[in-house]
């Protein structure tokens, strides 16, 4: 089986941050989203893979994973551009899939539990393609499956009156015999080639979709609330590898040559990447901190910070469920604020 993993997207969910980066080579715990995907497909055995590249941080995506001979894989590049689909993106790999099956999965979906009963599944049943359904609160953001005992009977992206609660999340298993399928789509009323539909017409050729209902573990990382609650899900599954672990503090990981002064209290879990410099402040719980940052004076909890930024303000300035882009400053002007709730982009700069 070959991996497939989409960069492309438009990422409007997650503007401003999306201007200057691509979503899914953004950090949870000291990694890139994708990187969690391009593990569970490492875990499935998967040693070729195909990352699709959209418009924005094209060169960026192509020097995080290169070759992929740092994971001791192939990976290679397919460049789709402008966001027209999923589908349409999955319709420009199949020179890399050839005769193979392939698992396509999107690279900012966040799978805490990795896809290995999924794919048995797959090549159990036999089925043309498989899908991870789960159920959620608010169909009508989401491609919905409507289910007959053990059959979907129906795909529909984003239903104005959702017949189902179960979404479609972001691992899809295939075979090269949707590609028809695909050349055989019209753009959307959004422009896009839809992924459901092309489950809709494999479903209406009398073709099987083989599901299975997941729980709890799945989250597509779209929204800065979303976004957020990966990263402590991703902290969480740090703690329970008890991965880089820190003697010093509880459930606290941290990359080389952190220093933290004996004044600043670190509440895991919590990651603080390499060369990090923390000074008289409060970190976490649920924080993750990228490289090279300068902390100084802050109290940060539920709050994911990137590398090279630095926060030099005020312990009584709580910054609480954040994000903050690359190389941002948010420095005190004594003025004396108490909380502090930003979504900011690359080289952002505030004073409080
Ligand atoms: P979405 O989150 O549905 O779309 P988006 O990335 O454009 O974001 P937004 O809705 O906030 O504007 O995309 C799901 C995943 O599929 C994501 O990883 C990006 C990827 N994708 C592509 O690679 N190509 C595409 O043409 C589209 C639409 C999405």
């Amino acid at each position: 089986m070959k991996g497939v993993i989409l960069h492309g997207g438009a990422g409007t969910r997650l503007r401003p941050l999306t201007y200057t980066d691509v979503k899914q080579l953004l950090p949870l715990a000291g990694k890139p989203v994708s990187e969690y995907i391009l593990s569970n497909l490492i875990d499935l055995g998967i040693d070729e893979v195909n990352i699709v590249l959209g418009e924005v941080g094209h060169n960026e995506v192509q020097g995080y994973y290169g070759d992929g001979s740092k994971w001791g894989i192939h990976v290679s590049y397919t460049y789709q551009g402008k966001p027209l689909g999923i589908a349409h993106a999955i319709g420009m790999v199949r020179n890399f899939v050839k005769d193979d099956d392939f698992v396509v999965a999107l690279g900012d979906n966040y799978f805490h539990n990795g896809f290995e009963v999924l794919s048995r599944d797959f090549e159990e049943q036999g089925k043309e393609a498989y899908i991870a359904i789960t159920e959620v609160p608010n169909p009508r953001q989401f491609g919905v499956a409507e289910l007959s005992g053990e059959k979907i009977t129906k795909l529909v992206e984003k239903p104005k009156n959702p017949r189902s609660k179960f979404a479609i999340t972001g691992v899809y298993f295939l075979r090269k015999s949707v590609f028809p399928f695909i050349d055989s789509l019209k753009p959307s009323s959004r422009g896009e080639l839809e992924i459901t539909e092309v489950f809709q017409k494999m479903i209406d050729a009398g073709m099987e979709i083989g599901y299975s209902v997941i729980s709890g573990w799945w989250k597509d990382t779209g929204t800065p609330e979303e976004f957020l609650s990966c990263n402590r899900m991703a902290l969480e599954g740090l703690v329970s590898k008890g991965v880089g672990k820190n003697g010093t503090y509880s459930k606290a990981y941290m990359g080389e040559n952190v220093t933290i002064d004996s004044r600043s209290k670190i509440s895991g879990p919590c990651y603080i990447g390499s060369g990090s410099r923390i000074v008289n402040s409060s970190i976490g719980p649920y924080t993750s901190i990228g490289r090279n940052c300068r902390l100084e004076d802050c109290n940060v909890e539920n709050s994911v910070i990137m590398d090279d930024v630095s926060i030099l303000i005020d312990q009584s300035l709580k910054v609480k469920d954040s994000i903050v882009g690359s190389a941002s400053v948010i420095k005190s002007n004594g003025a004396g604020e108490k909380s502090l709730r930003v979504i900011i982009g690359r080289d952002s700069k505030i004073e409080v």
